[in-house]
């Protein structure tokens, strides 16, 4: 198998060679649970969750603190496995994928944004930029520092490329790692409370740069957030409590 060809194809369902209409759905959740178990207590953190996320979408999840919203995340995300249930992406469940394909989409296909930014101080702007993209062997170092640039231009940070974290702004910050995501051109972000530790304003800031990434770039957004403001700016809300979906 051509394994380049055919992850760069995983999230094109028309590339799955499964003639489906209407498209199947870029990621498709169906009863997940999810259980952790520590010595003294079982928590349910993720109860019969259904959920299907199509290309293109801005989706927003609200929902108290712990009810399971950065666990649901991770396993969109194929950073965790559910406990039961089915994880399907294009149209396959995620247990047919080898682990090289899983791979291939967590690092390439999708990006990760935090609250807590999750730069390395010691490096600078471009540099942190650069870094996953060191981990693709198919990119030569000028591609990687062009597309560290291009995504730094995206995020209006091209004049801060050689400063380093601490001095920039908590949004110029996040600013930083939206693009260290776009480096890797994915398909879908999925975002943890990207404005959580950011005023209004700039929290606003960066609402409107992934409204933009989703509509004018194409890319799938999936943002957790408590802010129901921002939630409005989204497509589609997706509230939890308690590990259930209640709308
Ligand atoms: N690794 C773990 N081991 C045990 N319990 C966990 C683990 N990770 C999460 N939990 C529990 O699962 C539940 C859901 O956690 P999760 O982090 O998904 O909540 P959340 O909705 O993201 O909350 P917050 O808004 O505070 O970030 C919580 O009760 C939490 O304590
Ligand atoms: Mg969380």
């Amino acid at each position: 198998m051509n394994f380049t060809t055919a992850q760069s194809n995983l999230f094109d369902p028309a590339a799955t060679g499964v003639a489906v209409a209407p498209a199947p759905a870029m990621i498709k959740l169906t009863d997940i649970e999810k259980v952790y178990q520590t010595k003294t207590i079982e928590t349910v953190a993720l109860n019969r969750v259904n959920l299907t996320i199509n290309k293109g979408e801005f989706v927003s999840i609200m929902g108290p603190s712990g009810c399971g919203k950065s666990t649901l995340l991770s396993i969109i995300g194929l950073l965790d496995e559910p406990s039961s249930g089915q994880v399907e992406i294009a149209g396959r469940p995620v247990t047919s994928y080898s682990d090289k394909e899983l791979a291939g989409l967590r690092n390439q296909k999708i990006g990760f944004v935090f609250q807590s930014y999750h730069l390395i101080n010691d490096l600078s702007v471009l540099d942190n930029v650069e870094l996953p993209l060191l981990y693709r062997r198919s990119v030569s170092g000028q591609e990687r520092r062009q597309r560290a640039h291009a995504a730094l231009d995206k995020v209006g940070l091209s004049a801060r490329t050689s400063h380093f974290p601490s001095q920039l702004s908590g949004g110029q910050r996040q600013r930083v790692a939206i693009a260290r995501a776009l480096a890797g051109n994915p398909e879908l972000i999925l975002a943890d409370e990207p404005t959580g530790n950011l005023d209004s304003v700039m929290g606003e800031e960066i609402m409107d740069l992934l409204l933009h990434l989703n509509r004018h770039e194409g890319v799938t957004i999936v943002m957790v957030t408590h802010d129901e403001h921002q939630a409005q700016k989204t497509e589609r809300v997706i509230r939890f409590f308690d590990g259930s979906q209640v709308s």
